[in-house]
């Protein structure tokens, strides 16, 4: 029996991590799921976005399965980073349509991860956010030192992780590793309102601005370099006919 779930709904495949009495913790088969399903909306021409949540009321993902992994010696540690990385975290990344985290509660260590590897991230008031992998004398290994640093800079990156504690919301939006919070009452409005109006974009355009953002964040890429081929290639697109034709027009782009 699949643990993730889907549905599709106003050209959005939202996807529900389901293991919530392990408050959704990332097991082996969780990741393959993921990776099937986040393939298979990359592939679907009617989806533009994608949205990534936990099932149940106290968590988004509360990491890593420990119990899994509690037995791993060290090639099996490093196995299990670079393919979780590879094979998941990387894609997430790399997707050419938006996804969207919703942190309904705890995303700790690989579920804060996985967030963090998501294009934007909307928390639950409520929620708490942490990577807490030093405490069980780890590291963070599904991309964490890496993207935490890049969203809320280094210096709250490493106090974050050296002391394994949990920020609330309200910090986790002041420092910029979250784009909204909101009550649970508005939770689903704000997640609407924001794949509207990403939906009335050019989705080609949407994955050239992607991949010339994540350029910038590769080394030995010039990120600037990457912006203007890819600014070039959109005046190829038939997208970018109707956007200016509409725009002419005094009227909406439909793509
Ligand atoms: N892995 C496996 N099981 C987990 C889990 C995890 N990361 N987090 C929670 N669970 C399980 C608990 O073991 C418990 O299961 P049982 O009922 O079978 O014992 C169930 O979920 C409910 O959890 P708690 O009883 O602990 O709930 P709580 O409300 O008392 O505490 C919590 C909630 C603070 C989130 C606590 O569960 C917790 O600290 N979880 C672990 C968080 C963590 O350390 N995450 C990092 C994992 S390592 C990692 O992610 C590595 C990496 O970067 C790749």
């Amino acid at each position: 029996m699949n643990i993730v779930e889907t549905n599709c709904n106003n050209q959005t495949y939202y996807i529900t991590i389901n293991r919530p009495k392990q408050l959704n913790a990332l097991n082996k088969q969780v990741i393959i799921e993921l990776n099937n399903e986040i393939k298979q909306a990359i592939l679907k021409k009617d989806i533009k976005c994608i949205v990534i949540k936990g099932s149940g009321k106290k968590a988004f993902v509360a990491g890593a399965d420990i119990k899994e992994f509690s037995h791993f010696n060290k090639k099996e540690g490093e196995k299990l980073s670079r393919e979780g990385q590879e094979n998941l975290f990387d894609l997430i990344a790399n997707s050419p349509k938006p996804i969207i985290a919703v942190i309904n509660g705890y995303a700790l260590g690989g579920g804060l991860e996985l967030a963090m590897a998501c294009h934007i991230r909307i928390a639950l008031n409520t929620a708490k956010m942490g990577l807490p992998e030093t405490s069980l004398g780890l590291i963070p290994g599904y991309g964490g030192t890496q993207r935490l640093a890049e969203l809320v800079g280094k210096g709250r990156a490493i106090e974050m992780i050296v002391t394994a504690k949990m920020i609330s919301s309200e910090q986790a939006y002041e420092w910029g590793l979250v784009n909204h919070v909101c009550e649970e009452k508005t939770l689903d409005s704000t997640v609407s309102k924001l794949i509207t109006k990403i939906n009335n974009n050019s989705p080609s355009a949407i994955a050239r601005a992607i991949k010339s953002i994540n350029a910038g964040f590769i080394n030995d890429v010039c990120g600037y370099e990457v912006e203007k081929i890819e600014f070039g290639e959109c005046f190829g697109t038939e997208e970018f006919k109707e956007g200016v034709e509409a725009f002419m027009e005094k009227r909406k782009a439909n793509f």
